[in-house]
């Protein structure tokens, strides 16, 4: 019995030993360098991988896509479109603190305001990796959100189209509804001097709204192809703002999913595919300075609002202007003044300016605000981070400081580190940049179906 069980025993162990060999055989080469053998570690502990990028379109939705992203005819006025504040050459972003909508001449930095046109309040978000399935928001302050049930919550309430794909089709709905970003405002004539029917629309109309820009398309004969072969089955008559707004997702899901930074290739086993600095700087984020608490998980961001003290600056937004009171406004909790949601960071050192409001104009300020925001904040020079226009709507009232710093979150305490390790910080965030950024105006097509300019309006024939 004992000599059975035994012989049991030594098989079963051989058995182990083997199927040890075989696995091990198919791992990528064990970490042998103790930093490595740490940071994976560190890694595993904290559930960080590349983030899955989204079930891929048929490439008739994403070509489809593409041509609504940068078809001014999603605007009223025919003169801005998502490109505008999302451009492929500039990040996905437009590089200013805060977005210049319709009625402006220009791309980036260079946009001019149209005249008695209002800066938009908040920084335009890039769009990169949006279409991974573990985005469950949308905005700075989240008024976009997918229940756990699968519910959409959105600004439309009851008035949310049917067949909204995920968070970034719904997103897609709402720029072309917003009345300085690309609707107008009542009375505006378009590019050519026509009347903007869009801008007439009291703003809770969105069904309205939405009918009308359809409308706009099914009069525009090239976009019935595109529409067609994206949509098989259905007719170009019966087409609604969800198959707009799903190929927009479908295209910047294809587009801007970058998930090849020397980062990523790190995680996905490459471990000379980071410097030493970069990989100290992560072993810093993912431990003792705590940035993972909320830049968490495979997006590095946990989608939750936290207050970080960020200056306020801007015309404000909604009901709290001149202020902008963030998640509030969407909550209506007065404990959520103040928070947005934390940024992912992918890309971040050519994202810039940074926050919600564009206060920081470089990496190290944004970084180091977290080091210390109340002192951040009480020492903020506007000059060195905003232009001249927006110096003066800085709030620079010490009570609105206190406000700000009142509710700050409890995982931001005043932290000291050295030169050295400020410096494999930003290494390790300079790491995070898919080289595929600097290429992205590839995508930028020649021509869209309204005839309409791909390029920014250079100038406006009054
Ligand atoms: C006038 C500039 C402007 C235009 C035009 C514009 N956006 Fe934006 N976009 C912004 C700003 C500003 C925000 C952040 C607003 C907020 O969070 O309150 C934003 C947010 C977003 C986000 C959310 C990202 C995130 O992680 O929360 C996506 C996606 C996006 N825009 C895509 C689009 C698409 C698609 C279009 C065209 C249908 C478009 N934008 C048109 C300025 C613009
Ligand atoms: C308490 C949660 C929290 C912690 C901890 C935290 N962050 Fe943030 N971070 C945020 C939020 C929220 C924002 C945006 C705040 C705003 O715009 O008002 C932000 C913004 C940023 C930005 C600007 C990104 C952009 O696109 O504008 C960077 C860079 C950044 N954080 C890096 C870090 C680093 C590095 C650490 C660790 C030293 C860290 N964060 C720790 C919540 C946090």
């Amino acid at each position: 019995m004992l000599v059975r069980h035994k012989a049991w025993l030594a098989g079963s162990l051989f058995l182990l030993a083997l199927v040890g060999l075989i696995s091990v055989g198919f791992q990528p080469a064990q970490a042998s360098d103790p930093l490595d053998r740490l940071l994976r570690s560190r890694l595993l502990e904290h559930n960080i991988t590349v983030p899955e990028p989204g079930a891929p379109a048929s490439p008739a939705q994403v070509e489809l896509g593409r041509m609504l992203y940068f078809d001014k005819l999603l605007s009223g006025n025919r003169d801005t479109s998502c490109a505008t504040c999302h451009h492929p050459a500039l990040a996905t972003s437009d590089a200013r603190p805060l977005s210049v909508g319709t009625a402006g001449v220009g791309l980036g930095p260079d946009r001019q305001r149209g005249q008695e046109r209002p800066h938009i309040p908040r920084n335009a978000p890039d769009v990169f990796n949006r279409g991974s399935a573990l985005w469950t928001t949308m905005f700075w302050d989240m008024r976009i959100e997918q229940m756990p049930d699968g519910r959409l919550l959105t600004p439309a309430g009851a008035f949310l189209p049917e067949g909204i794909d995920d968070v970034l089709a719904a997103q897609a709905l709402f720029p072309p509804t917003a009345e300085h970003e690309m609707r107008g405002m009542p009375g505006d004539r378009d590019l050519f001097g026509h009347p903007n029917e869009l801008a007439e629309i009291p703003a809770q109309d969105f069904p309205a709204i939405w009918n009308a820009i359809v409308a706009r398309l099914q009069r525009t004969p090239p976009y019935r192809p595109l529409f067609e072969d994206a949509y098989p089955g259905t007719r170009f008559e019966e087409i609604t703002i969800a198959h707009v707004a799903n190929a927009i997702a479908a295209f910047e899901r294809e587009a801007f999913t970058l998930l090849n930074s020397p980062w990523d290739r790190y995680l996905r086993g490459d471990d000379s595919a980071l410097s030493p600095a970069a990989k100290r700087g992560a072993l810093l984020f993912y431990g003792e300075l705590g940035c993972s608490a909320c830049h968490s998980g495979p997006l590095m961001t946990d989608q939750q609002a936290h207050n970080i003290a960020v200056p306020q600056l801007g015309p404000g937004k909604g009901a709290s202007a001149p202020f902008d009171f963030g998640r509030e406004l969407v909550s209506g909790s007065p404990t959520d003044r103040y928070a947005f949601r934390t940024p992912p960071l992918r890309n971040v050192a050519v994202t810039g300016p940074y926050m919600h409001n564009g206060a920081f104009r470089t990496l190290e300020a944004a970084v180091r605000h977290h080091l210390n925001p109340a002192e951040s904040l009480r020492t903020y020079t506007p000059s060195a981070h905003l232009p001249a226009d927006l110096v003066a709507t800085y709030q620079d009232d010490p009570a609105v400081q206190e406000a700000l710093l009142d509710t700050l979150d409890r995982n931001l305490h005043p932290t000291t580190i050295s030169d050295d390790e400020f410096a494999d910080l930003l290494a390790f965030l300079h790491a995070l940049t898919d080289p595929a950024v600097y290429t992205l105006a590839q995508e930028i097509p020649t021509w869209v179906p309204s005839g309409l300019p791909v390029a920014e309006i250079e100038a406006r024939t009054p």
